[in-house]
């Protein structure tokens, strides 16, 4: 005859096991073990039982409880991994799911790592300057005497307090210097400003690389060298470069460079691509002056600077029509270089 307790225990496992849903589970937790519960009974019926009686029950009683809560455990995620499945089996995973739009680089900053890259393999560093700049910065410094048209309202935004919106990067030539001693091998790419007169090939804001080399014996053969190699690396073995002489006030001789590249679609085309010249004595003659030194002894160091036309290299690159589709934010456009 099995003990009044097993035959209890029996009856819940049996009730636990036909439980259909989580309430009726509940409900023969409670009905067992519940404080009021059938099974909890008998911990107050143990009070009452003798000493032999006592633990043979009360090890009993142990057993059957520990039994009817792993039964209610075991049934309840049974139940759960249920509902989980029903709900799964009314997923259609053959329709088409939500596409996740993938957003990918401007063809600027395409353009601008690019650069970089090449300017690397080659030991140039990376130098900054502020987009706000002073006059001296942007002018007095490199030579550009006070009566020069590009210091002219006409051509340049300048602040009530009088600064200005550079307009080049070739501020941060100044600046390196200032920060270090030479020699120098530095490239700063970053937007420059002019108050032109805005069409497809020109914007009041556009954005250039600038490089400076200064070293001992710089030559203008190792200008063209390595501007030469730039321009293959990024347009291809095939391009050709040629260096025409030029004016700026901050380089001796000056250049500018036009390229020419069959895997191009305006291929028989000479483009102007920048600026460039060998560093005029002036401007080292000023950078020491600011830094109270004569670190960069023109006597003693030449060097060779540059200015990379970003936006016109990238609509080279990508065969884009218009400057200004770079700012307008039109996705048709941004698209195309996913
Ligand atoms: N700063 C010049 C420009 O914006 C380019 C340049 C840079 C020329 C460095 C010579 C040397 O046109």
């Amino acid at each position: 005859m099995p003990h009044p307790l097993e035959q209890l225990r029996d009856h819940a496992l049996r009730e636990i096991e036909s439980a259909r849903d989580e309430q009726s589970l509940e409900a023969a937790r409670v009905r067992y073990l519940g404080r009021s519960g059938s099974i909890s009974a008998w911990g107050d019926r143990m009070k009452t039982l003798g000493t032999e009686e006592k633990p043979i029950v009360g090890k009993l009683l142990n057993e059957v409880r520990n039994s009817v809560t792993a039964a209610i455990e075991a049934r309840a995620e049974t139940l759960r991994t249920e509902k989980e499945s029903e709900a799964l089996a009314k997923i259609d995973v053959s329709l088409p799911g939500t596409p996740s739009e993938r957003g990918s680089l401007h063809p600027l900053t395409e353009m601008l790592d690019r650069s970089i890259d090449i300017f690397r393999r080659m030991g140039f560093a990376l130098a900054d300057g502020p987009d706000i700049e002073d006059e001296w910065h942007c002018f007095d410094a490199l030579n550009t005497p006070p009566e020069h048209p590009a210091r002219n309202e006409q051509d340049t935004f300048y602040l009530p307090d009088g600064r200005l919106l550079r307009t080049h990067t070739s501020t941060v030539q100044i600046r390196a210097m200032q920060a270090a001693p030479p020699p120098l091998r530095v490239i700063a790419p970053g937007a420059c400003y002019r108050r032109d007169e805005i069409d497809a090939t020109h914007s009041a804001q556009f954005h250039q690389i600038e490089g400076l080399y200064v070293d001992k014996n710089v030559s203008v053969g190792e200008l063209k060298g390595s501007l030469e190699f730039f321009m293959r690396e990024l347009f291809g073995p095939e391009t050709a470069v040629q260096f025409r002489p030029h004016y700026f006030p901050f380089t001796e001789p000056s250049l500018e460079i036009y390229v020419k590249s069959k895997a191009l679609k305006r291929g028989d085309q000479w483009i102007e691509v920048a600026g460039c010249g060998m560093v005029h004595p002036a401007v080292f003659e000023e950078v020491n002056k600011a830094r109270g030194d004569t670190a960069y002894d023109p006597e003693k160091w030449t060097g060779f600077a540059f200015g990379l036309g970003m936006d016109r290299l990238a609509m080279i690159l990508f065969d884009i029509p218009d400057i200004r589709l770079f700012a307008q934010n039109d996705l048709r456009f941004l698209k195309q270089f996913a």
